[in-house]
């Protein structure tokens, strides 16, 4: 498919509420009814449906390596500044990275001063409430700076962007946003600000296709020392709380030979690590028909990078099978700190978020790596006041982290999505007790962190350096291999590499030292 034909399939296109609402042409926009959206909406936009999700998997996903700035566009940026905030997840840190880096092509510069930014582009996350309420709270401070700077572009994107409700509320309520879209249409944006430039109406793209896969997207990332690696996107596992398999599509993994390519030249770059990324990285591979290639394969092959440390995130406990545990053991660049999300210690709740393993297979898997890697690190995610939670199904959780011993965990409280099947469940759970649980849940997780980290006490630790500690720059700050925060004493010629770190002081979240010497070493 090409640009064209891409384009032909976006769902939304340029909404001119003004005259395509033929019957309500003259009256003004606040006066425009609901059902006037939701008409749009049902020609034009399927909003998050789980079961028509479900039935996903039978479009061909395709993988285009045509991007390409169209002439007209490529300088539309000269003279002008870009800001983007970025909500959420890393995947959507990346996605900001992909954005820059086609803004940069056209010619626009980084700012991060609000003030002097001529276009603002929120990417957004929906995973919480609070992180949309976020999201909206800053769409309403933006609107004094447009009316006083009419030509500011103002753009939300990301997961929000792919709900119907947010597109539907910001088009109502919020007309000073001149441009909506979603996830997979970032390869669009030249396209998408030029119309947003020279046309009048509100630009809303938010495609319905579950995505391809877009290949030579430029790229500005975020300094020279560590780099996020999409090896996939989307999710199909459908967790009856997560509005992520709506948001961000189908499973679908990038060709290996591209990502190894992608880590090639991070490593020529001089990049010292690697984060892979994708929603569920242990699926990837999984709608390969035509080779039999998997995470573990792809780890095995990365391996063999000269790179010096390799992290991936996040995992499922369901799809991380034994040849992965395999390839994992044999170390070398890839890190021994895994985080596994479990997101409850009871079987019940597991089996009520659509979790498809127990708390027996849970902790199997457990024991599996820990007898392969016996020096692993492990953290996790767990949401506590799931619909109808008991104190019993609480207390399982507690004994799980302790069982497990994870060193530390984001622990959250669950909020329903709209959309999603455990959105509809009523709750017996008071918002107190919700509150009360994640207390006494943070209480442990901090105590076994301080526990986790009372080991490194006069040890030796390598520690990849990024800069210098926000509160004083004379105190180098980086992270050790198992994602330890050390704060040291160092010459400041030591950012960008691996250096050995004695630590004096062990607190709860971080670890305080002194370069024991000032040459790098090799890990490998
Ligand atoms: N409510 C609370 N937490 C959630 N997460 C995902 N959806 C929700 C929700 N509706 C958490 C899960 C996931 C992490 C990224 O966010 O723990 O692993
Ligand atoms: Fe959401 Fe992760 Fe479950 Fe996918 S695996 S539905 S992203 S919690």
């Amino acid at each position: 498919m090409n640009e064209q034909q891409r384009k032909e399939q976006a769902q939304i296109k340029q909404v001119d509420v003004a005259t395509d609402q033929k019957s309500d042409k003259e009256k003004p926009l606040h006066e425009k009814t609901t059902a006037d959206f939701a008409k749009y909406f049902e020609t034009t936009y399927k909003p998050p449906n789980i079961n028509k999700a479900r039935k996903r998997g039978r479009e061909k996903v395709e993988v285009h390596y045509d991007f390409d700035i169209p002439e007209d566009m490529r300088h539309i940026g000269s003279g002008k500044k870009f800001l983007i905030r970025t909500y959420g997840c890393q995947m959507n840190e990346h996605d900001t990275e992909v954005m820059a880096g086609i803004l940069t092509e056209m010619g626009y510069e980084a700012t991060s001063v609000t003030e002097e930014a001529d276009l603002i582009l929120l990417n957004t996350c929906a995973i919480r409430e609070n992180a949309e309420n976020k999201v909206f709270g800053e769409i309403g401070h933006l609107k004094p700076l447009k009316t006083e700077k009419p030509d500011l572009i103002l753009g939300v994107c990301g997961c929000m962007s792919q709900q119907e409700t947010v597109v539907n509320r910001i088009m109502k309520k919020h007309q000073h946003i001149d441009l909506i879209f979603g996830t997979h249409n970032i390869h669009r944006l030249p396209h998408l600000l030029k119309e947003a430039m020279f046309g009048k109406a509100q630009v809303v793209e938010v495609w319905s296709k579950e995505g391809d896969i877009i290949e030579n997207l430029p790229k500005v990332r975020h300094g020279k020392i560590k780099a996020w690696v999409n090896i996939m996107y989307g999710c199909d596992k459908f967790c009856t709380y997560c509005i992520v398999p709506m948001t961000r599509g189908k499973e679908r993994s990038r060709r290996p030979e591209d990502i190894i390519q992608e880590v090639r030249q991070l490593a020529a770059e001089g990049y010292q690590e690697i984060t892979l990324l994708g929603q569920n990285v242990n699926a990837y591979g999984k709608d390969f028909d035509d080779i039999d290639y998997r995470f573990g394969d792809l780890m095995d092959d990365v391996r063999k990078i000269d790179i010096p440390r390799v992290r991936f995130t996040t995992s499922h406990p369901r799809d991380f099978d034994d040849h992965l545990i395999e390839v994992l053991a044999k170390g070398g660049n890839l890190l021994d700190h895994i985080h596994l999300p479990v997101q409850s210690g009871s079987s019940e709740v597991l089996r009520k978020m659509n979790r498809k393993y127990t708390r027996e297979d849970f902790l199997e898997l457990v024991r599996k790596i820990k007898a392969a890697i016996p020096n692993v690190t492990l953290t996790t995610d767990i949401i506590v006041g799931f619909p109808n939670e008991t104190e019993e199904q609480f207390q399982e959780t507690l004994s799980l982290v302790e069982e497990v011993g994870f060193e530390s965990a984001y622990t959250f409280i669950y909020s329903p999505r709209e959309g999603t099947p455990a959105a509809r469940k009523k709750d017996d759970v008071t918002e107190e007790e919700k509150k009360d649980r994640l207390y006494r849940l943070n209480h442990l997780v901090n105590q076994q962190s301080r526990e986790a980290m009372k080991k490194y006490q006069g040890q030796i630790v390598n520690v990849l350096v990024e800069g210098e500690s926000k509160k004083d720059p004379d105190i180098l700050a980086g992270y050790t291999e198992k994602s330890k925060l050390v704060n040291f004493k160092g010459p400041k010629e030591v950012i960008g590499q691996i250096v050995p770190v004695k630590i004096t002081e062990a607190k709860t979240w971080s670890l305080d030292g002194v370069m024991v010497e000032e040459k790098s070493l090799e890990v490998n």
